[in-house]
């Protein structure tokens, strides 16, 4: 449904130059399907969603390559077009649930006034389906919720609310951009398997960034990699937890304790990510990595059967370190 492919984005800074915190973004979202976008804090997951959602701030453009969502081009498409299609389809979640909801409306005014816009329904109607969704994202007793200002729920039942906000208009696509970091691990779980079961219920697909490992391997079937704004490595959540190829994929999943807690988190590797307007010539992650040759300091990768590694695929160094 949708599939990106060596999406790039740029913003034209004030002083200093354009910058591309996305150089190649390629990942593919089914529908009923979960793809989890992770890497270490600035590779680039965010603005790769922003970029997708239409969502980017005033100077960021996609700069190159293609956003196909249901066979049509967002990135091709004259922007009023692209937007139309985004509104109609794509919802996303953030972080910050308050930012995303209206503080002098009430939650149900919010949700009925999504239902409304998005399928055409009349007031009593939207203002019905807005309590039912309430309830089904497990607001308890959604009918008084619904009268309810945002400062009148705590962040998590916000967070809730924004779920339903976003699903109101049944979009095909939804992108959930940390949007269970904040909360505490249990609040976590349940808004994910919330997410999960509206996805098989309404057939959506989901693109979900996080940095917490355990959560990709328990709501997600793929995983996208990101380092210094390229996706690196995609894959089966299976198959990317049994053998990563990636040197930066093992990296973050060697420092996993055996048998990863839920609450893992993203391990942390020697070295930082590069500032991206300072990349190093060749693979951007060749100063942090154990295999880099003069071929990897010299040539950047390009992304091939779901790698972007010239010696990724040989050798497993965690193999090597097991005791025999
Ligand atoms: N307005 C801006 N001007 C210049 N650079 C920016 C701007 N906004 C973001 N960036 C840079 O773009 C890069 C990618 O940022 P992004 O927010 O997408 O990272 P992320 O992977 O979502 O990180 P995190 O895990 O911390 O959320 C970062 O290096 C960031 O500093
Ligand atoms: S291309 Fe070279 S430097 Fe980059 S990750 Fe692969 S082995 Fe390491
Ligand atoms: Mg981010």
């Amino acid at each position: 449904m949708l599939h990106v492919s060596s999406m790039a984005v740029t913003i034209d800074r004030r002083r200093g130059g354009p910058v591309r915190p996305v150089r190649e973004a390629t990942l593919a979202v089914e529908p009923g399907r979960t793809l989890a976008l992770v890497g270490e804090s600035g590779c680039g997951k965010s603005m790769t969603c922003l970029a997708i959602g239409g969502l980017l701030p005033r100077r960021a453009r996609i700069s190159a390559g293609q956003v196909m969502f249901d066979g049509q081009d967002l990135a091709a498409l004259p922007p009023e077009a692209a937007q139309q299609v985004r509104r109609r389809h794509i919802a996303s979640v953030f972080q910050d649930a308050t930012g995303g909801l209206n503080p002098v409306r009430t939650i149900g005014w919010q949700v009925a006034e999504a239902v409304r816009l998005r399928a055409g329904a009349t007031r009593a109607e939207a203002a019905r389906e807005a309590v039912r969704l309430l309830g089904r994202v497990g607001l308890p007793d959604p009918e008084t919720r619904a009268r309810e200002y945002p400062h009148q729920f705590s962040g998590g039942m916000n967070q809730r609310a924004m779920i339903a906000l976003a699903v109101a208009g049944n979009p095909r696509l939804l992108i959930a951009d940390e949007a269970t970091t904040a909360l505490d691990v249990t609040l976590q779980a349940q808004i994910l398997d919330l997410i999960g079961d509206l996805r098989d219920s309404l057939g959506m697909a989901v693109l979900f960034v996080t940095h917490d490992l355990g959560l990709v391997a328990q709501s997600a079937e793929d995983v996208a990699v990101m380092y210094a704004g390229r996706v690196v490595e995609t894959a089966p959540v299976a198959d990317l937890f049994a053998a990563p190829r990636h040197p930066y994929t093992r990296g973050l999943l060697s420092a996993l304790p055996r048998n990863a807690a839920p609450e893992a988190r993203l391990a942390t590797i020697d070295g930082v990510v590069p500032p991206i307007d300072e990349l190093p010539a060749g693979c951007a992650f060749a100063p942090r990595c154990l295999q880099a040759t003069d071929l990897c300091r010299a040539t950047d990768p390009a992304l091939e059967r779901g790698l972007a590694c010239h010696h990724g695929a040989t050798s497993d160094p965690r193999k090597e370190e097991a005791p025999a």
